[in-house]
């Protein structure tokens, strides 16, 4: 997750290289040496601007001041995904559903043109991910999961932030999801983005006959 305080031209900068194929912690480091981009103003926080290092600089030294230094503690980072990322999505996504999705499933996924596949990455690894579909005035969320040992570290957090921010950028009237009764650890995350309860569909699992919870996140009448 780029931390919220950087402005908007830095959020993109970072966005843009990070989400590269071959991207690897080790260039964002050397990005921030090797670029003496000038001061940018921040959104929100005490320091009111940010010093991207100069090639002069040995170490990024605003940036580690700002916690922003990934290298050192890599926060997860969301881009958005191509089809190049299906063998970590089936890795991540078969250690986290009791049905998962098949790697015909993810193909069809990037094939569809409403269709979102976004990805975190921590330390340059994939370790959780999210789909989502926008269809007329509505995202929907079809699934989300982040890898067994990376769990409670804040990365579907991160990816529920992002989908939140770009669902009220966009305009639509509400971000829509079905969950497992049981699973009170998930709910437990949607009610925190504001989430509420407007339906159950009876035995929506196939596999144990579970109900489903519809979790709606309004955002205009
Ligand atoms: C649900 C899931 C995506 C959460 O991912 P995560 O990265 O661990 O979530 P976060 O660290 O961002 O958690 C944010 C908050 O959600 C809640 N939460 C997340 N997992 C929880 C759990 N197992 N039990 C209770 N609360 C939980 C907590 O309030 C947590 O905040 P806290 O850690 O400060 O207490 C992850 O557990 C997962 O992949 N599960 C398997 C797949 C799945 O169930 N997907 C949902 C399908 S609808």
């Amino acid at each position: 997750m780029v931390p919220p305080f950087l402005c908007e031209a830095v959020r993109r900068l970072l966005l843009d290289i990070t989400s590269r194929e071959n991207f690897k912690y080790s260039t964002m480091k050397r990005w921030f040496v090797n670029h003496g981009t000038p001061t940018a103003r921040l959104d929100e926080g005490e320091v009111s601007e940010i010093e991207v290092a100069s090639e002069e600089q040995s170490a990024p030294s605003r940036c580690v001041t700002l916690g922003v230094d990934v290298s050192a503690h890599p926060a997860p980072i969301i881009v958005r995904l191509s089809h190049l990322a299906i063998p970590d999505l089936m890795r991540i996504e078969t250690e986290s559903s009791p049905t998962p999705w098949s790697m015909r499933l993810f193909e069809e996924e990037f094939r569809i043109s409403h269709a979102v596949v976004l990805g975190a990455r921590s330390g340059g690894e994939l370790t959780g991910f999210a789909v989502y579909h926008h269809v007329a005035d509505e995202f929907h969320l079809l699934n989300i999961a982040v890898e067994r040992q990376s769990r409670r570290k804040g990365i579907a957090t991160a990816l529920m932030e992002e989908i939140v921010r770009t669902a009220d950028a966009s305009g639509v009237a509400a971000v829509t999801l079905e969950v497992r009764a049981t699973n009170n650890g998930a709910q437990s995350l949607y009610r925190r983005f504001g989430f509420i309860e407007v339906g159950v569909r009876q035995g929506y699992y196939s596999d144990n006959d579970e109900d489903a919870v519809l979790l709606t996140r309004e955002f205009r009448i």
